[in-house]
């Protein structure tokens, strides 16, 4: 595996692996990377022969009271899993590299970040958008492989994908759980036992979500408002937002249709560490 920290030096092995006629797949990430990470780089290398893993904490894409300080960057076991699962090159640039001085370019995309995340956290969707075009650009991939788990974050770059014409699939991994039923994210590091404890409630969220519409509760308000109640009622749990949303559009949605498939999101705090998950049902 090669590390490579230059983005112009990244952009020139991109360019010869596609003469050589290689098909790259990219996996993004900000390092710290666990079971879920890995899963996304095994799912490239089922289209992929050439796997480009990228790691960079990209500021932008933080809020000011974000963790962007704290936000674990354990770079030599990074280096070592990625090796051992395989990856060929290890993009992982300085912040200086990626937005130097004077840098002034930024990605936005309207609806699809107006809500959820979009709304929770301001300029995120934008950072995220932004990053992603540079990182296409600089790793010239044919798939990119995204985890499901940041589902809006997903949404955001199929449209970006999409509306810049951008020639490149992306591919949607599904969402590693741990036994209890909590989705793996590198932000679980910060839960103490009890907290990790209590954020199980977010899965059985999920499973009353799937239960309901499975016995025909059509009203997708009430439900969510039902998984709200839930959440708040477990000591050191509170529920940031709970909605339902077009699997196709991402548009809000309020009432189910029998047959469409809707997107369930959830955020959440145990004690001070925020946690999102989701899940596609259909009604
Ligand atoms: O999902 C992430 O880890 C990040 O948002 C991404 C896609 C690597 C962009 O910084």
């Amino acid at each position: 595996m090669q590390i490579i920290t230059e983005p112009g030096q990244m952009q020139t092995i991109a360019e010869k692996l596609r003469l050589s006629r290689q098909c790259i797949g990219v996996v993004m990430t900000m390092g710290a990377l666990h079971e879920g990470h890995l899963s996304l780089i095994k799912l490239a290398q089922q289209t992929a022969g050439t796997i480009i893993l990228t790691i960079f904490v990209n500021p932008s894409q933080f809020g000011l009271n974000e963790d962007l300080h704290l936000y674990p960057r354990p770079f030599e076991k990074d280096v070592a899993l990625a090796k051992a699962a395989g990856v060929d090159f290890l993009f992982a640039p300085d912040t200086e590299s990626v937005y130097p001085q004077h840098y002034q370019t930024t990605v936005t995309c309207s609806e699809v970040t107006k809500m959820y995340e979009g709304e929770k956290r301001p300029d995120h969707f934008k950072g995220v958008a932004t990053i992603v075009t540079k990182l296409f650009n600089i790793t010239k991939p044919h798939i990119a492989v995204f985890g499901e788990k940041d589902a809006q974050q997903l949404a955001v770059i199929r449209r970006v994908v999409e509306d810049l014409n951008m020639d490149i699939k992306v591919i949607a991994a599904p969402i590693v759980r741990e036994k209890s039923g909590l989705a793996v994210s590198s932000r679980n590091i910060y839960l103490s036992i009890e907290e990790r404890d209590a954020a199980t409630i977010l899965y059985k969220g999920i499973c009353h979500a799937e239960n309901r519409v499975a016995g025909h509760e059509h009203n997708l308000q009430t439900i969510a408002e039902e998984i709200e109640g839930m959440i708040n009622a477990i000591p050191g749990c509170r529920s940031d937002y709970v909605g339902f949303v077009d699997e196709v559009t991402f548009e809000p949605a309020e009432t189910a249709e029998s047959g469409k498939e809707y997107r369930l999101l959830l955020a959440m705090y145990s004690g001070a560490v925020r946690l999102i998950d989701n899940v596609m049902i259909c009604a």
